[in-house]
């Protein structure tokens, strides 16, 4: 949901910013386990028409339930999009790493992108 909208129409143009609740879905298909959410702000950050986002993803599912990762960074839509994970929580604490976005269905409806994230952390004894 675009919140900031300097360009009056639904674009992310230079300056928006939008926030963002997602589902977080096991694998491609509409079907596969809702694992959690991404959620967090967006905003278009650059006159070149990237963007930067903070995003935490929150699992509630399995091993994970109840814990996050904090994914911030700025990108390019479109491409394949390396952002770094600066964070964690319950599980996830001390959690640093990187994370790859690829689009992988692209309608006028819906964009879907597939994550593979690549975390350090540390095992905590009181989770
Ligand atoms: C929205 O406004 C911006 C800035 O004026 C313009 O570049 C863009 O093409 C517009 N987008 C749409 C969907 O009309
Ligand atoms: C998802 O489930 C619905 C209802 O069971 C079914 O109609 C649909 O074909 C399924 N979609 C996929 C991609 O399997
Ligand atoms: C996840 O954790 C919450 C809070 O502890 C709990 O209410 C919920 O039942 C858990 N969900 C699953 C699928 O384990």
């Amino acid at each position: 949901m675009i919140v900031v909208n300097p360009s009056n129409n639904n674009s992310l143009t230079f300056g928006a910013i939008a926030a963002v609740d997602e589902m977080l879905l096991e694998g491609l298909d509409d079907n596969s386990t809702l694992i959690g959410h991404a959620q967090g702000l967006v905003g278009a950050v650059g006159r070149d028409g990237s963007v930067a986002s903070m995003l935490d993803f929150v699992f509630t599912e399995g091993e994970y339930n109840g814990s996050t990762l904090a994914i911030y960074g700025r990108f390019v839509e479109g491409d394949t999009i390396e952002r770094p994970v600066i964070g964690g929580t319950g599980k996830f604490r001390m959690a640093k790493g990187y994370s790859i976005a690829k689009p992988v269905v692209v309608s006028a409806t819906k964009v879907v992108y597939e994550f593979d994230v690549y975390v350090w952390h540390k095992e905590m004894k009181d989770n």
